[in-house]
């Protein structure tokens, strides 16, 4: 059998990452990965032991002692923590704002990252987030940089928030968007940085299934597949 392949997304929010990661996987029968989800849980932890994701040390005994587990099998995935599924919970806005400050810490990275490396199995992943080809995946035989203007990002952030019920404006989302792009670019650790071998896509004007064909060519120019 041919070793797994890693493909590894990076980029910032918006820029639609893990609808293309998805899409990818179920294209190419990899296990599809998302990294943010496991920073997230890590998160909903932190919150639901009513801590400040803010308070460093203990954001980092409560990451310390909690079980995150992360499920792929084809496009589907799960993530838990202690044993429970928390898939849907961590999508709220108090965890992705949680999610920027915990996931700056040093510590809770190095746990996640060990995790994320895991997860590499049957035929291979297709892994998104902000460092896996830079920290995670160094070695990946084909990485891409996916990116896209920050109002475009935020009409599409602003269009999944209304499908799943919630109410938010543009502007403001733009601005949460700009400053989420801030705290990951300007982290000391792991700051959101295009590998100097990633291949970079622009999205803003190209639909997912464009995205994703461009990806499957450079993949065939390679010969991963
Ligand atoms: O992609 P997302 O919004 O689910 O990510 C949640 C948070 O985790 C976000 O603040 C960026 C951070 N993150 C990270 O630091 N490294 C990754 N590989 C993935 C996400």
């Amino acid at each position: 059998m041919k070793n797994p392949l890693v493909i590894t997304i990076d980029g910032p929010a918006g820029a639609g990452k893990s609808t293309v990661a998805q899409m990818l996987a179920a294209r190419l029968g990899l296990n599809y990965v998302d990294s943010g989800a496991t920073y997230r849980a890590a998160a909903l932890k932190v919150l639901e032991a009513g801590a400040s994701p803010e308070d460093e040390a203990v954001v980092v005994e409560i990451v310390g002692r909690a079980e995150i587990q992360f499920s792929t099998d084809g496009s589907d995935s799960r993530v838990s923590v202690d044993g429970r599924d928390v898939s849907q919970a961590i999508r709220t806005p108090e965890v992705t704002s949680a999610a920027a400050h915990v996931s700056r810490l040093p510590q809770v990275r190095q746990k996640l990252i060990a995790l994320q490396r895991s997860l590499v199995r049957g035929k291979g992943v297709v892994m998104e987030g902000r460092d896996i080809g830079t920290v995670v995946f160094p070695e990946a035989p084909l990485k891409i940089f996916l990116k896209a203007d920050v109002k475009e990002r935020a009409r599409r952030r602003l269009h999944q928030d209304r499908e799943e019920g919630r109410v938010a404006s543009l502007e403001q989302t733009a601005y949460d968007i700009g400053r989420r792009d801030q705290l990951d670019a300007e982290r000391r650790i792991s700051p959101l940085v295009p590998a100097p071998d990633a291949v970079e896509i622009d999205s803003t004007n190209l639909a997912a299934d464009q995205v994703v064909e461009r990806i499957v060519a450079l993949a065939r120019t390679k010969g991963l597949l």
